[in-house]
């Protein structure tokens, strides 16, 4: 069993957008992996459209890799919206490990020369939230709302 765009379920499974889609297949040869390939495509053309249709997006990834974006999942899913960015209210957050937040620095710079309103600094916290960690997050949702 493989499967794909499990990327959009997390990026859609919260709160306002109730949206979780999986591709679940198997293929020998590659024939129906092919076909699975195109449905995926299709949800993230139709992911496309529900981010054209928000005025404000919250977007969430940890520092992976050596301070970057998940590379495999997260960072070509983001990339394929940033077009779209321009205008819209974005916020940022993450968890980070040991590094100094460069991946979030880097994160909002990019949105911003998306033409992205970043409204505020991208919340970060290292590893497990804590409560005021938490609050900076709903802070972030209620400007975001405004
Ligand atoms: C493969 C991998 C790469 C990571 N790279 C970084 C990094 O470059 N900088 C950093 O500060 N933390 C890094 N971390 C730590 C994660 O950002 C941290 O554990 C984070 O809390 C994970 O968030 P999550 O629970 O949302 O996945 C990495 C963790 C993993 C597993």
């Amino acid at each position: 069993m493989k499967h794909c765009s499990a990327v959009y379920s997390e990026m859609y499974g919260k709160e306002n957008i109730h949206m979780k889609t999986a591709v679940i297949y198997w293929s020998g040869t590659g024939n129906t992996e092919k076909m699975a390939e195109s449905v995926c495509a299709g949800m993230k053309e139709a992911g496309a459209d529900i981010i054209a249709a928000c005025d404000a997006i919250a977007f969430g990834c940890p520092a992976m890799g050596a301070e970057v974006l998940k590379e495999s999942e997260f960072e070509p899913a983001f990339s394929s919206f940033e077009s779209l960015l321009a205008g819209k209210k974005t916020g940022l957050f993450g968890s980070y490990g040991w590094g100094d937040g460069a991946w979030m620095r880097d994160w909002q710079d990019r949105v911003i020369s998306d033409g992205a309103e970043l409204i505020a600094d991208g919340v970060i916290c290292m590893n497990e939230p804590d409560d005021a960690a938490l609050a900076e997050c709903r802070d972030l949702g209620a400007k975001l709302a405004a």
